[in-house]
C-alpha cells in the first residue's frame, strides 16, 4: 500500500516537505498519463495490485510513491536491477542465463500471474513481455503497467478471460523480432518456455487448463491492431511460429 504520508496531493505538491524525499533521494519511475480518467484507473489498479503483491509468494508490484493529478503523473518505486522479459527472450544468449534459469523464470511468471488473477478477480489486460520484469536470483516476478492499453477503448480491459493474459504473453514471445533476428523466434526454447509459463500458471491457479480457450484468445490476439501490423504477423502468421498445437496439455 502506498504510504499516505508520501503521497503528494495536487494542492500541496509544490510545497510539501515530502517532495524532495519522493523525487530526489529515492529513485522513482515517473509516468505520465494522457487523461485524468486514465490516471485514475492506473492509480487504483496499481495500488490494489501492490496490496495483493504484499501478501503473495511469487508476485511483486512497484509501490506508488506519489502522484499528482494536475500534472497527470504517477511516480512509481524504481525497480533497480530488474529487466523486462522482452530483454530476456531476445537477448538471452548475451545474458549468460542457463536453460535452467530461463525455465525457472518463465515458470515464475506463470505463478505470479496466477496469483494476480486469483487475488484480484481481474486480468492485467496488457500482459505483454515488456510489462513483466525479472531479476536474476529473485524468487518473484514483478508486474508493471496496470494502465489501460492503447488498443482498449473502455475500462473493461481488465475484465476479460484469464486466457487473454496468457495468450497475449505467448504471442509476445513470438513477435517483434527484427527480421535479422528472425531465427530467435523459431528456436525450440520459445516452446519450452511457453510450456513452463503455462505449467507455472496452472500449478498455482485453481482453474483447470482449457486449451481451446487459449487457442481462441491466441487467435484473437493476432488480430489486435498493433500486433497485426508487426513484420512477424503480417508475413509469418501461417508459419509454425504461430502454431500452438504443442501446448494442448
Ligand atoms: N517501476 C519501474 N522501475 C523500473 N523500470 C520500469 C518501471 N516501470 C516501467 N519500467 C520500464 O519502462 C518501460 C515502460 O513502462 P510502462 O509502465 O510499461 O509504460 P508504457 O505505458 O509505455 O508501456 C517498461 O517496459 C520497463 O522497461
Ligand atoms: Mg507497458
Amino acid at each position: 500500500m502506498a504510504e499516505r504520508s508520501s503521497v503528494l496531493y495536487p494542492s500541496d505538491i509544490s510545497k510539501s516537505p515530502q517532495t524532495e524525499d519522493c523525487t530526489t533521494s529515492n529513485r522513482v519511475f515517473a509516468k505520465n498519463y494522457s487523461s485524468p480518467l486514465l490516471l485514475e484507473e492506473a492509480l487504483a489498479n496499481s495500488e490494489e495490485a501492490f496490496q495483493f503483491a504484499s501478501k503473495a509468494l511469487f508476485l511483486r508490484v512497484p509501490r506508488v510513491v506519489s502522484y499528482c493529478k494536475d500534472r497527470l503523473l504517477i511516480n512509481f518505486e524504481y525497480m533497480e536491477g530488474w529487466q523486462t522479459i522482452t530483454s530476456l527472450i531476445r537477448d538471452y544468449h548475451f545474458l549468460s542465463a542457463t536453460t535452467e534459469e530461463l525455465r525457472r523464470t518463465f515458470r515464475l511468471v506463470g505463478r505470479a500471474l496466477a496469483e494476480y488473477h486469483s487475488a484480484s478477480g481481474k486480468i492485467h489486460g496488457d500482459f505483454d513481455s515488456t510489462n513483466v520484469l525479472f531479476k536474476p536470483n529473485e524468487p518473484r516476478i514483478c508486474l508493471i503497467d496496470f494502465s489501460r492499453p492503447d488498443f482498449a477503448n473502455s475500462s473493461d480491459y481488465c475484465r476479460g478471460s484469464i486466457y487473454r493474459d496468457l495468450a497475449l504473453f505467448l504471442v509476445h514471445l513470438r513477435v517483434k523480432y527484427p527480421p535479422h533476428q528472425l531465427h530467435f523466434a523459431f528456436r525450440a526454447m520459445n516452446r519450452t518456455l511457453s510450456k513452463e509459463f503455462l505449467l507455472g500458471y496452472f500449478e498455482v491457479s485453481e482453474t483447470k487448463y482449457e486449451f481451446d480457450k487459449l487457442q481462441a484468445e491466441f487467435r484473437a490476439c493476432l488480430k489486435i491492431d498493433y500486433l497485426a501490423r508487426t513484420f512477424m504477423i503480417r508475413f509469418l502468421s501461417a508459419s509454425t511460429i504461430f502454431s500452438i498445437e504443442d501446448l494442448t496439455q
